[in-house]
């Protein structure tokens, strides 16, 4: 049995290549979440540890078409394979054919993400033994400030199927981010190039202004203490 307590002491406050070291050479079926924004960086960082990772995407059918396109360019410039997790199509028809397109406007982004986002991702994530996300704490004052580098997933545990969540990029600034990105010459998004920090679905994502934060730009008419999706909330 892991000590993932043990494995946090160990990691906590590491470099992300020593957390996704420990993610890619002591887990065989592991994953890396990649959303087509600044955590391109996993992959890159990843490669240079082992050939074969596993990526995939959450394709909610509403990622703007830069979104798309980079994800392309990703795959091509790497020559990796990107999974494209795609919603139960029963479960969407029946959302779209009851509330429209904009539901999310009128009752929050609960019911929409959960069937694009949360539903395929845990479909996913039942395959394997660990998976990599690029969440940092920089990113949101509200809801990612205890994020570790290691822990056993708070949301798609189950009692048949540990499962362990790696969060390489945890201490990392925005800037160091885009620091490795321009020193190694990473392919990135060019909704960036727009006003764009965060990117999430394209009617969920607008740019933001000087000295706003990225998460003002996520599901700006909700509360900030809402702006999760459920990928990375508990239970
Ligand atoms: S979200 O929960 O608000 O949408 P965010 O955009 O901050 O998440 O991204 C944090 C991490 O969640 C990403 O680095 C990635 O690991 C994962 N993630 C978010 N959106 C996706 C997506 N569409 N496909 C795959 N992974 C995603
Ligand atoms: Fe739906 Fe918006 Fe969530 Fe995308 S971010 S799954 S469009 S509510």
């Amino acid at each position: 049995m892991i000590n993932i307590e043990q494995n946090q002491t160990e990691l906590q406050g590491k470099n992300p290549r020593k957390v996704l070291r420990h993610a890619l050479k002591n887990y065989d079926q592991v994953a890396i979440s990649f959303s087509g924004a600044e955590d391109v960086v996993l992959i890159d960082m990843a490669l240079k540890i082992r050939q074969d990772i596993q990526v995939f995407s959450l394709d909610t059918g509403r990622l703007h078409p830069e979104t798309y396109q980079f994800i392309e360019k990703v795959r091509k410039h790497y020559k990796i394979d990107i999974e494209l997790l795609t919603p139960d199509y029963k479960l969407l028809q029946a959302l779209v054919k009851q509330k429209g397109l904009f539901s999310f406007y009128e009752d929050g982004h609960e019911e929409c993400c959960g069937i694009r986002k949360v539903e395929p991702l845990k479909r996913k994530l039942a395959q394997v033994d660990a998976w990599i996300t690029g969440q940092r704490k920089d990113q949101s004052v509200d809801t990612r400030q205890n994020i570790p580098e290691i822990q056993v997933d708070p949301a798609f545990t189950t009692d048949s199927h540990p499962l362990i969540k790696f969060n390489p990029l945890v201490n990392q600034s925005s800037a160091q981010i885009w620091d490795y990105i321009e020193a190694y010459q990473v392919p990135f998004n060019t909704l960036h190039e727009q006003g764009y920090i965060s990117i999430g679905c394209e009617p969920c994502t607008r740019p933001v202004l000087p000295n706003q934060h990225e998460r003002a730009g996520r599901w700006w008419w909700e509360e900030a203490t809402k702006k999760e999706c459920g990928l990375h909330i508990p239970k």
